[in-house]
């Protein structure tokens, strides 16, 4: 049975394609729990501030949060949704036509600082949000180390399912590192690997390819580029860029191929014992994308 988000009109505070993200979320939990009734829970956005107060006011922790959920139903301990059929349905709510499992609430200001932190888009820390908290609405917790490995495996397995990861640049790095183990470079021996991240988290690998006729080769950022366009993304929050050698900062023609799509696109680099970080825009400034020169320059 499915899980509803009630979003009311916290929607517009939300960026493009968030609340289609949480609602991607939601359904996966929904098939990960396999509850026996419909249910909905309710999502209130707000500031750290708001949440300190709720935290204060409804848990006695006077801080703010992330996130947190007030579930309508008492599950007994080491009992989740599927369990409680009874239970939840004492919670029916005849005008949604679903059991109500409670309060989903989201300080949207920690949340982009969180997105910051790991690299990704606010939409893809509200969905990770999400299945935390709704995990926590069906009777999951995470205070002892059983029930924590037990709610940790469901969240990645819905995760997983909705395609929203939190990908570290560590994760992404070493996908870059990966990747470099197939690289066709009997001319040069330099291989390189390339891991692109789309905001939804899904990650495009490249190495480079080379040709007898030297001027064929392609460069591993574009080949992972290529291939994600290729399927209809678009969008790029980072990419990676591995080498067994030296820096592998990216050559001209792969730095303007990526400023087309991402001209704030962050630059990750690695090479034995090192990594360095940059953005696109640093690499090519004053670059030339489909709207013509960076305005800032156009005068
Ligand atoms: N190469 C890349 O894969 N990416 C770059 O941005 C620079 C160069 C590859 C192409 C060629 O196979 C090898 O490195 C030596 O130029």
């Amino acid at each position: 049975m499915s899980i509803l988000l009630d979003l009311e009109d916290e929607q517009r505070l939300l960026p493009a394609g968030a609340a289609e993200l949480m609602q991607c979320v939601a359904d996966a939990c929904a098939v990960c729990e396999a509850p026996a009734v419909p249910l909905v829970a309710h999502v209130q956005l707000t500031d750290d501030e708001g949440i300190r107060a709720l935290n204060a006011a409804y848990r006695g922790v006077d801080r703010s949060t992330d996130v947190l959920s007030f579930p309508t139903v008492p599950y007994p301990k080491g009992k989740t949704a599927r369990d409680c059929k009874a239970l939840l349905e004492q919670e029916w709510d005849v005008e949604w036509g679903r059991c109500f499992i409670g309060d989903l609430i989201i300080s949207l200001p920690r949340a982009a600082e969180q997105a910051r932190e790991y690299g990704h888009s606010l939409a893809r820390e509200v969905g990770y949000l999400t299945a935390h908290a709704l995990f926590h609405l069906m009777g999951y917790d995470h205070m002892e180390e059983t029930d924590k490995r037990r709610m940790r495996t469901m969240e990645e397995k819905a995760l997983a399912k909705a395609g929203v990861s939190r990908t570290t640049d560590e994760g992404l790095l070493q996908a870059a590192r990966d990747a470099l183990k197939f690289s066709y470079s009997p001319y040069s021996k330099y291989a390189v690997g390339a891991a692109l991240l789309c905001p939804d988290g899904t990650v495009y690998t490249g190495c480079n390819i080379e040709n007898a006729s030297y001027g064929v080769t392609m460069c591993a950022e574009r080949t992972a580029l290529f291939k994600a366009v290729s399927e209809g993304h678009h969008d790029f929050e980072a990419i990676a860029i591995a080498s067994e050698k030296n820096a592998p900062w990216p050559c001209g023609a792969c730095r303007q191929a990526l400023y087309e799509f991402a001209p704030q696109l962050r630059v990750l680099v690695t090479w034995p014992d090192h990594v360095e970080k940059t953005t696109l825009d640093k690499l090519l400034p004053c670059g030339f994308g489909p709207k013509g020169q960076a305005t800032e320059f156009l005068g």
